[in-house]
């Protein structure tokens, strides 16, 4: 017996749920790309990437996923045998940083806690340690998918000034661009990078990085550029170089449609929503906790994503639950990655999505949990209707 015919959700943290207007955006036939609509497109989306970035910097748009915006970034601004920086919070810094290694740099991890955010002190006292300034970049995550913790980009930023360190400042913010609040200028951020498939609201396909002048100026002399992810070929004034080639049309047709409805909504706006049914799945997760098998990766709730909560299990395999959301009720859960495999799920909250589908998933959770017999504190959808309720007044 199943539950699940009819709309299928897909509550894992990217690729995330396509509006129908920007699915609707793709249906249409390829246009010339050397004239015409597209060329405006391109202008108009680099501007507006400028304002979701904030950043008065440059933008580009790459073909690619988030491991092409990882190259793309790397390739620019550094050169083979440079030392970087990579700080740990769970997978995907050091993600990044593996990247960087088989492109010739050299890497040290700070070493972090999967379960808590980056420690800026930590980060000050290495970079003092580094009085001969050998270490060139330092990169780190905004939001790590993987462990769902959300790092202090500004926090880091003082104490990188504080070490008075010249290191460039390299912010991963594929998992929260669109999601959370981001200032690349104002949190002296060097060099950011995304994708279209988190927050953004898109399909997989296009990432973006954004460079400020301390990065350009890095950028020349960098040996790792090579032709395709080059940023100085990239400004030149035709438009196929802006894509190093024939431009993903109808992923941007459908960027465009996503970033309407983002600018429409507001940015502060989509950041609260985000934070609303973040605490709301927080809420149910605290109540589920008091059966003792379940609880949160992330410790601090201050230091909690906006748009992913990674929930631990134990004395269960987490597939046993993800298993019966999807096939009993429609709903796709995140698995647990990078080490929390089988011991971990992971929920969704991120990018176009509202208050019936996080308590959707969150109901189809709370009847596995019956259903499998899982100890849990009962009344977990009910606290998360009841944080919604006194945050969304009539
Ligand atoms: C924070 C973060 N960075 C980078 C990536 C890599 O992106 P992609 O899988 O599109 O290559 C991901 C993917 O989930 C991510 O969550």
């Amino acid at each position: 017996m199943t539950v699940s015919n009819g709309r299928q959700f897909l509550s894992i943290p990217g690729p995330t749920n396509v509006p129908d207007a920007v699915l609707q955006a793709m249906m249409r036939p390829a246009v010339d790309i050397y004239s015409g609509p597209l060329v405006e497109l391109t202008d108009r989306l680099l501007t507006d990437l400028k304002s979701v970035f904030r950043t008065k910097g440059h933008t580009y748009i790459y073909a690619a996923n988030g491991h092409g915006g990882w190259e793309a970034a790397v390739s620019n601004v550094l050169s083979r045998g440079d030392h970087i920086l990579t700080l740990e919070s769970g997978r995907f810094a050091l993600g990044w940083a593996e990247m960087a290694k088989v492109m010739g740099a050299e890497i040290e991890v700070l070493k972090g806690e999967w379960h808590r955010a980056v420690d800026p002190a930590a980060v000050e006292a290495r970079l003092r340690a580094d009085s001969t300034h050998t270490i060139k970049a330092i990169m780190v995550v905004q939001i790590d998918t993987a462990s769902g913790v959300v790092n202090d980009i500004a926090a880091i930023r003082r104490a990188i000034d504080a070490a008075k360190h010249p290191a460039l400042y390299m912010v991963d913010c594929v998992a929260s661009l669109g999601c959370m609040p981001f200032e690349m200028d104002a949190w002296g951020v060097d060099v950011a990078m995304a994708g279209s498939q988190k927050g953004l609201m898109t399909p997989p396909g296009l990432a973006y990085v954004a460079s400020g002048p301390r990065a350009e100026a890095a950028h020349k002399s960098a040996n790792m550029r090579t032709h395709y992810w080059d940023w100085t070929f990239r400004q030149g004034p035709e438009h196929y170089q802006k894509y190093c080639g024939t431009p993903p049309e109808h992923l941007l047709f459908a960027q465009r449609a996503a970033l309407d409805m983002l600018l429409a909504e507001g940015l502060e706006a989509a950041f609260h929503r985000h934070r609303l049914l973040a605490r709301a799945t927080q809420a149910a997760v605290a109540k589920w906790s008091e059966g003792q098998v379940i609880s949160f990766n992330v410790r601090d709730p201050a230091q909690r994503a906006a748009s992913i909560t990674n929930v631990r299990v134990t004395g269960f395999d987490s597939s046993r639950l993800t298993n019966y959301t999807r096939d009993k009720c429609g709903v796709t859960l995140g698995l647990g990655i990078g080490g929390y495999e089988g011991r971990a799920f992971r929920i969704a909250h991120m990018g176009h999505t509202n208050a019936p589908m996080v308590l959707g998933t969150l109901g189809a959770i709370e009847m596995g949990l019956q259903a499998l017999n899982i100890p849990h504190g009962a009344g977990g959808v009910s606290a998360a209707v009841t944080c919604l309720a006194e945050a969304v007044p009539a």
